[in-house]
């Protein structure tokens, strides 16, 4: 597996102790969600409009995040369609006091643009 990130670093996180499950690791959930909030930031600056995310495809949870692991997420738009816009995500954990990076999730998510009255509209090139 390649050791450098794909795409743009979008956002940084901190993994805190009240984002953990019974076994004293990282809830998926909280990675997934940390990963539609920087595919969203990526999804917004290519479509000038606010999105809704439509989709979540390809998911993989490779590695646990542990406590204090700072999570990178990196997005690379994929495909711009008519009113989608679909973005690569990977999440990478920083751990010892970063000294090590490991890739821990990757999927992709598609967005779609909404206008002012939150229907779909085209996305604009
Ligand atoms: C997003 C939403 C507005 C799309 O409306 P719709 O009328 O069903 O839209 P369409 O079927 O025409 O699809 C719109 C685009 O999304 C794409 N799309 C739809 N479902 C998809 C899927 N499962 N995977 C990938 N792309 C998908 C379509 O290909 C289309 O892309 P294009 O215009 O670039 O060709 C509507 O489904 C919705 O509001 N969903 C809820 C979104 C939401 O609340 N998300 C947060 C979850 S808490």
């Amino acid at each position: 597996m390649s050791n450098e990130p794909n795409g743009k670093l979008t956002i940084r996180i901190v993994a805190m102790p009240a984002d953990t499950n019974p076994s004293g690791d990282i809830f998926g959930g909280w990675v997934l969600s940390q990963m539609d909030i920087a595919g969203g930031v990526a999804a917004v600056q290519i479509s000038k409009s606010r999105v809704v995310t439509v989709a979540v495809n390809a998911m993989t949870f490779i590695a646990p995040v542990k406590v204090g692991d700072v999570l990178c997420v990196y997005t690379k738009i994929i495909k711009i369609g008519t009113t989608s816009v679909t973005v690569a995500i990977e999440a990478w954990a920083r751990r010892d006091r970063m000294s090590i990076r490991e890739k821990v999730t990757e999927g992709h998510f598609t967005y779609v643009a909404l206008d002012d009255k939150g229907k779909k509209c085209a996305v604009d090139r």
